[in-house]
């Protein structure tokens, strides 16, 4: 019996130790290697994005001379910033969008196959519908978000038309340097924004209450063109989303956007509108009651009184909208 507790004792503490040196590995690397942001994925017309001008096309040249640094991840998307800080250049984290390498050795259990079959198409579809959100930000919603280039088809030529003669140079959150030939990866450019809560702290310190509401109405504006044009961001991640470019309001994640003419309709608009908006207003409200009320009084001036006092937030742990690409 006590030779089996020592061994009992033994194993859990290789599982410890296993265990934290994965968390160390996770918190200095982030999980970035080169083999997460590569897929072999083939061709596809459907992420043809359309062709940038000259001058688009020497500006991203321009900007991708520099070398790009880790700043941070999301549940999507590896980040790095250029070295003068003002573009980042996301890829994908593609460990979440492929089946994992290890499951097709386990269809011998009954029943794996078609749990394996029904799982990896979840998750082309979550990439697709990832794929079509940058799309939509490249080509529909540029003054939204920021973005300068998307490149979701691998290809032989740069956007010069010349081959580019030095390599791309990534540095990871360890500081090594990667070089990539950027032609065999899907990524996309955009501008580096600072994030709204941060924007209206520094605002209201300064005392610039007008700047700071005059934000707030670009940013309900700015919705509400999108909403008018059948685009929505089902991201209700408010905060945690929307930076700050030259006194505008941006999308900075631009991952979840959907076009779907249902989404022209104020009913609809009005819930997603005081959805994406609840958690911000709480926020506004124990950090600066005086913005709480203007934007209170913003939402009420869009959907009248009646209907908003009428409206309940429906929110989900995720902070995700549930509207579907196409209208059904
Ligand atoms: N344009 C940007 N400007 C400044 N920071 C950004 C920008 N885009 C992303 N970030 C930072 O990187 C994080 C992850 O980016 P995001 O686009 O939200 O990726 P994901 O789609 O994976 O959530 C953001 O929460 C933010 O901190
Ligand atoms: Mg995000």
């Amino acid at each position: 019996m006590r030779k089996y507790i020592k061994y009992l004792v033994l194993l859990a503490l290789v599982w410890a130790l296993a265990y934290g040196v994965g968390r160390i590995y996770y918190r200095t690397t982030g999980g970035f290697t080169i083999s997460n942001i590569t897929y072999d994925l083939p061709y596809d017309a459907r992420w043809e994005m359309r062709s940038p001008d000259e001058d688009e096309a020497h500006a991203v040249e321009a900007i991708l001379h520099q070398p790009f640094h880790y700043l941070g991840k999301g549940c999507q998307s590896y980040v790095f910033v250029s070295e003068d800080n003002r573009y980042v250049l996301k890829f994908f984290k593609y460990q979440r969008f492929r089946p994992k390498a290890w499951l097709p050795y386990m269809t011998f259990i009954p029943g794996m196959e078609g749990y394996l079959q029904s799982k990896s198409e979840c998750k082309k579809r979550k990439l697709e519908s990832v794929f079509s959100s940058w799309k939509i930000a490249y080509e529909d919603l540029l003054p939204e978000t920021g973005v300068l280039f998307v490149h979701l088809n691998k290809t032989q030529l740069n956007m010069t038309k010349g081959q580019r003669e030095k390599p791309f140079v990534i540095y990871d959150k360890m500081g090594w340097e990667h070089s990539l030939n950027l032609n065999d990866y899907e990524y996309l450019l955009q501008r580096k924004a600072k994030l709204l809560c941060p924007t209206l702290d520094g605002l209201m310190a300064q005392g610039k209450v007008y700047e700071a509401k005059q934000l707030l109405d670009r940013l309900i504006q700015m919705l509400l063109s999108e909403y008018h044009r059948g685009y929505a961001d089902n991201d209700h991640a408010l905060m945690q989303n929307t930076g700050v470019l030259d006194g505008r309001p941006v999308h900075i994640d631009v991952g979840q956007f959907v076009k779907n003419d249902k989404v022209r309709d104020p009913e609809v608009y009005n819930h997603e509108l005081f959805n994406k908006t609840w958690k911000f207003r709480k926020w506004l409200s124990e950090n600066h009651p005086e913005l709480a009320s203007h934007l209170e009084m913003l939402l009420r001036q869009v959907m009248g009184d009646e209907a908003f006092s009428a409206l309940k937030p429906r929110l989900n742990k995720a902070s995700m909208g549930v509207l579907s690409h196409h209208a059904d």
